[in-house]
């Protein structure tokens, strides 16, 4: 969604605003702008906005544009269509005060009002807008006091950064609900929404918390609060290289990250397999072993993919830890008053960690008393931190908005986790010696499934010119078949439904035809022979199929139109062999139909709003 950059030093500003900028680019934008402090002559903010992508902003302003300070912001629109008008900076009368903002101001229409009989002429349909004016009618020649008096006023979520002509090289931020992070350098500062467009000038970061307030210039940060209190904050250095968001040779980061698997999920597992006792250890739950035996249901809130993941993770504690375990949809949950039992745990999943659906939920079951986990990929967002404690799935920043490799390391953690529980309940040594075995296997047996790419690119080919799709699996292999809809819709634009296999003749088999191909998962479990006459009924009814089965599955190889096989293993860790096929096909027919893989429309990577 939305990205904020700001930028105080010694470097070409407009370079810094403009590589920030092509950094957030990921996370899904419509229009961007930038706001560059003048340093010689009259004091001005030179400001340039384009709607359309950062190359279109990046052609519009000029080569020689000086500045020694600025912010720049990819808007994603929320109030307001996608005009030039409604891009952020927005600025106040003066055109002296520029604000960059994420969030939405929920209280804008009353302010707007107040402000506009008060004289201002607002120029944009946007929430924003106020921000500036309101500064400015608290401006008395300090940018922090002023910006403190205005957030008095405001109700909703923010992330903002603002500078002042007459104040070069300052630039103050706030935060509510809307990530903003300081970036520490030596004789220059960053301020981000996120990490990703500071990681080229610095790895020491502050992350700032809601209801706090900060104040930049090149040598010197202060950090109060609301009521500009000095706060007292740790720096804390991110471990990123720089190569981890570069494409490194591939065409799109989402085949990059696919491709990445086998090492993704090796690090999520990476010292949290106990062989020697057969299960497995995750460090920052902070709950005691009695607290973990106690525990008599699972729940799992998320959001889209973090969804399919806790879905499949569900299934999987059930199956295997015999504890009841049902995943919620974070949307929804939030607004039904959820029921909170106390001898639940909960967990909530999202790659981002601030998802706004997940994240409200959250809160929402903790205001119940719920005990909430978080399984998080990125360090320090904020339900990682707002959560009573967690497991991180460390993947390395994922750049694609279609997420790939934080579902599988996702994935890794209920697997760890579930043979932890299963381990202090009836699971036996041998039989968990099995399973971590098994488990620890995963990587090799994504990287067998790699090597399917030409096939199933060689499919993709044959196939993507169709409409519509159904996803069909069965029990563990059900949420993948979502999963699968999903990764196809999401990127290619083509319509795709998952269902369970079973679920289909109660409705979706009327859409059979020869022009509507089903993608079948196929386990060689106990259920291989309930699939096997699922596809029967669609081949019976003219319906094309391919199936995800296990190599030397000769039956269902026979039946099908398309076959693509995933190396033999415990079936109940197909779900990670089967979802790669899945993730390859949409990413081919979304290349072969010429889509911004990375970028669909649409799309946001970390979708703060509700
Ligand atoms: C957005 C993205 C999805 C993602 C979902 C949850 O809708 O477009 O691809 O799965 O958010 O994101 P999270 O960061 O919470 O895992």
């Amino acid at each position: 969604m939305c990205g904020i950059i700001g930028y105080t030093g010694p470097r070409k500003t407009t370079n810094v605003l403009l590589e920030g900028l092509r950094r957030l680019e990921y996370r899904g934008y419509d229009s961007a702008g930038i706001a560059v402090g003048r340093i010689s002559g009259e004091p001005r903010l030179q400001i340039i906005k384009t709607v359309g992508k950062i190359a279109a902003l990046q052609h519009e302003v000029p080569k020689d544009l000086e500045g020694a300070w600025g912010i720049g912001h990819t808007r994603w629109a929320t109030h307001g269509g996608v005009t030039r008008e409604n891009a952020h900076p927005h600025l106040d009368q003066s055109g002296k005060i520029a604000v960059v903002h994420n969030g939405i101001i929920e209280n804008h229409r009353t302010l707007r009002i107040l402000l506009e009989k008060k004289g201002c002429k607002f120029r944009s349909e946007t929430d924003t807008e106020v921000i500036p004016h309101l500064i400015s009618s608290y401006y008395e020649g300090d940018l922090l006091e002023a910006v403190l008096a205005a957030l008095q006023h405001l109700e909703g979520t923010y992330g903002i950064a603002v500078v002042h002509a007459d104040e070069p090289g300052r630039i103050v931020g706030a935060r509510n609900g809307s990530p903003l992070i300081i970036g520490v350098g030596n004789g220059e500062m960053l301020l981000a929404s996120d990490i990703t467009a500071m990681v080229a000038y610095t790895n020491r970061v502050i992350y700032l918390n809601d209801g706090e307030v900060v104040d930049i210039t090149k040598d010197n940060y202060s950090i109060c609060d609301r009521h500009a209190k000095k706060l007292d904050k740790k720096i804390d250095e991110v471990s990123w290289a720089l190569g981890a968001i570069e494409k490194t040779g591939f065409m799109h980061y989402m085949e990059k990250e696919i491709f990445e698997q086998p090492e993704s999920i090796a690090r999520a597992m990476s010292g949290r397999i106990d062989l020697e006792n057969a299960t497995a250890k995750l460090g920052g739950l902070n709950l005691t072993k009695r607290q973990l035996a106690d525990v008599k249901r699972v729940r799992v809130i998320a959001a889209g993919t973090s969804w399919h993941a806790g879905m499949t993770g569900s299934y999987l504690l059930e199956q295997v830890a015999r504890i009841p375990a049902q995943a919620e949809l974070a949307s929804e949950l939030r607004h039904r008053n959820p029921v909170v039992e106390n001898d639940s745990l909960w967990f909530v999943v999202s790659q981002s960690g601030e998802t706004a659906d997940s994240l409200y939920a959250m809160r929402e079951v903790q205001r119940k008393g719920a005990t909430v986990l978080g399984i998080c990929n990125v360090v320090g967002s904020t339900i990682a931190r707002e959560s009573d404690g967690g497991v991180y799935v460390h993947s390395g920043p994922e750049i694609a908005v279609a997420s790939t490799k934080a579902f599988t390391s996702q994935l890794t953690v209920f697997y760890l986790f579930t043979l932890l529980m299963a381990r202090m309940r009836d699971m036996s040594r041998e039989e968990g010696t099995r399973f971590a075995n098994a488990l620890a296997a995963v990587p090799e047996m994504v990287k067998e499934t790699l090597n399917q790419r030409d096939h199933i690119q060689a499919i993709a080919k044959k196939y993507y010119r169709a409409k519509d799709f159904l996803y069909l699996g069965r029990g563990i292999l059900y949420p993948i078949a979502l999963e699968g809809a999903l990764k196809l819709k999401e990127i290619s634009y083509i319509h795709a439904e998952g269902y369970s296999a079973g679920e289909m003749k109660h409705g979706p088999i009327a859409l059979i035809s020869p022009d509507v191909p089903s993608f079948f998962l196929v386990s060689d479990d106990y259920l291989h022979d309930k699939t096997i006459s699922n596809i029967r009924e669609i081949k019976a009814r003219g319906g094309p199929v391919i199936a995800v089965g296990v190599e030397g599955d000769t039956e269902t190889q026979a039946l099908v139109d398309d076959f693509i096989p995933v190396p033999k293993a415990d079936p109940r860790f197909y779900p990670f062999s089967m979802v790669v096929p899945l993730q390859l096909f949409a990413y081919f027919c979304a290349l072969e139909l010429g889509r911004d893989i990375d970028q669909p429309r649409n799309l946001a990577k970390s979708v703060t709003v509700e």
